[in-house]
């Protein structure tokens, strides 16, 4: 197995408006992130994903683009990301850009010029309808929600037409069916491939086909209604097909987001030599404490969690590669979610062992390996998240003020979105300036350095699940087998790979458990290979989300 194999790789995930400020205006950018980058290297990372930086009026933060084609002034210029391209590449790290074709910002030029009629070149660019007038009343070409709650429709007045958004109205649907606009998608991946950029992530990429005629959805159902008719459209294989063509002449990862995705559908995409994306960003597992989304929240199941985990690690076994991830710029923090923040050093190891020794590639989010946690704002005013706010003001309107705060408190994507705590400092030392929004006031116990100085920090901990994982073909390439799935209180899988294996027992308990080691598995032979505790215990004991490594030749 060589050395290039993108299984072997782990990807830290940057979110740059609040990675690290190099130019003391209060953003992140790409100035901080070439300071940076020695430590992604030395936490283990292989490739670094960045969320988008291109510019955009930011409605969404980046994934509304109004050029696909330059770096967002407040993030530096060309000439600084070709900095951090080589350096990245002299690190020996893969360098991940998001690509966001499902949608453009309006401002883009495709869409000013689109909007202005029915006959100039970028007309059918996006996706236009007529509004179907009923009792002389004009009404919306169909049902469908946008993810972001409210129609999917916005009429513009101009062209006399309905467009499409699946997402905020500030970022209309592009027409993937329009042999043009694929055409400029493969040109946008060429001139950054062509800089040298390694691959991309691909934003809801299972949604850019849409069912001809664009049929209603159920009536009833909020916010995903309209799903069955645009997530895995007619014509997403051979779209995907197309894309595969020009990243292959690159030799291009491709990893792909997709909401609401089964196994079964998964693997029509990701398995074989003539897959069309690498990997899938999958969101099973993402609803451990939910109902689809964090909004609809629910007490925390290990079982559900555990339950997700299997179902890909079997289903995607010897076929496809799994993406493997507890955080990113979507979801709120994982400790706050399925962790303890009592118990944050323990909790955020133990979630660190339970999802880095599967098989797959292992995604870290911006402050995920220092044990981020959620923020809790005192207003929804204070929140900038487009999707937290549409939520707010559209679901549970009959609760009262607190009881809708502490749906965003859990919920929201802008606790994933604080600024990186590197410091005890002042601002945390993510800026020298005034922060763009609001820092964690835990950061003077929570932060890189501080962590760096301990051995038994959350960081180091992550440091060294990821080398273990790096220097084993066995976490790498071995076969997974979950142990005990009833359990509620303890996660246990094995991997193994010719005559060796690996356990891996995460509790998830604030009380002490026990455990028996499985039938095959030889207590007296077992080798330690990692713990989360300073110090040692019984084998077959665990302390609170406690977590445990073991290994036999
Ligand atoms: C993806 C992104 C998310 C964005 C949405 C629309 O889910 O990860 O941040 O809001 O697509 O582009
Ligand atoms: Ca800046």
């Amino acid at each position: 197995m060589e050395t290039s194999d993108f299984r072997r790789m782990s990807i830290y995930q940057i979110w740059i408006r609040s990675f690290c400020d190099g130019n003391g205006d209060g953003i992140g950018d790409l100035y901080g992130v070439f300071e940076k980058l020695d430590y992604i290297a030395s936490l283990g990372g292989d490739a670094v994903w960045f969320s988008p930086i291109y510019p955009s009026p930011k409605a969404d933060y980046g994934y509304d683009i109004s050029d696909y084609r330059n770096i967002d002034p407040d993030y530096g210029d060309l000439d600084q990301f070709r900095r951090v391209l080589d350096k990245a590449h002299g690190l020996g790290l893969k360098v991940i850009l998001d690509l966001v074709i499902n949608h453009t910002s309006d401002e883009h030029p495709w869409f000013k010029e689109s909007r202005r009629g029915k006959d100039n070149p970028y007309s059918d660019y996006y996706i236009w309808r007529d509004p179907v007038i009923k009792r002389s009343r004009r009404r919306h070409p169909n049902n469908w929600s946008s993810q972001f709650s409210g129609p999917a429709w916005e009429f513009d007045e101009g062209r006399g037409q309905y467009y499409l958004h699946l997402f905020d109205k500030k970022q209309p649907d592009l027409n993937m069916d329009n042999p043009r606009v694929r055409e400029e998608i493969k040109g946008i991946m060429r001139f950054w491939l062509d800089m040298g950029v390694d691959g991309f992530r691909e934003d809801v990429i299972t949604f850019i086909s849409k069912h001809p005629g664009l049929p209603n959805g159920l009536p009833l159902l909020p916010v995903i209604n309209g799903m069955k008719f645009y997530n895995h459209g007619p014509n997403l294989h051979s779209f995907l097909s197309e894309f595969r063509e020009t990243a292959k002449e690159y030799g291009a990862i491709q990893i792909g987001e997709a909401p609401l995705t089964p196994v079964s559908a998964a693997l029509r995409y990701v398995s074989g030599e003539d897959r069309v994306l690498d990997m899938l960003i999958q969101f099973d597992h993402m609803a451990a404490d939910c109902f689809i989304t964090e909004y609809l929240h629910h007490r925390f199941s290990l079982r559900k969690l555990k339950r997700a985990f299997s179902r890909w690690q079997y289903g995607l076994a010897g076929k496809g590669w799994n993406a493997l991830y507890l955080e990113n710029h979507d979801h709120p923090r994982v400790i706050s979610r399925y962790g303890s923040e009592r118990f944050r050093r323990e909790s955020g190891t133990a979630l660190a062992a339970s999802y880095i020794f599967q098989q797959g590639c292992p995604f870290v989010y911006q402050g995920q390996e220092l044990g981020m946690t959620n923020i809790r704002l005192d207003s929804i005013d204070k929140y900038n998240d487009v999707a937290s706010k549409n939520l707010y003001r559209t679901f549970f309107r009959w609760q009262s003020k607190e009881k809708r705060l502490q749906r965003i408190y859990v919920s929201s994507r802008d606790s994933a979105r604080t600024p990186m705590q590197w410091t005890g400092g002042e601002n945390a030392g993510f800026t020298s300036g005034k922060p763009w929004f609001f820092v964690n006031e835990n950061y003077r116990e929570v932060n890189a350095e501080a962590e760096e100085k301990d051995p038994f920090s959350i960081l180091n901990f992550y440091r060294r699940a990821l080398k273990l994982r790096k220097e084993s073909d066995v976490l790498i390439y071995g076969d997974y087998r979950e142990y005990r799935p009833r359990s509620g209180k303890l996660y246990m899988y094995s991997r193994s790979l010719g005559n060796k294996r690996i356990l891996v027992v995460c509790s998830f308990s604030e009380r002490e458990q026990s455990f028996a080691f499985p039938a095959g598995f030889d207590p007296a032979k077992a080798t330690l290979l990692l713990g989360n505790y300073p110090e040692g215990s019984a084998p077959e004991s665990l302390r609170p989300y406690e977590a445990k490594v073991f290994a036999w030749e």
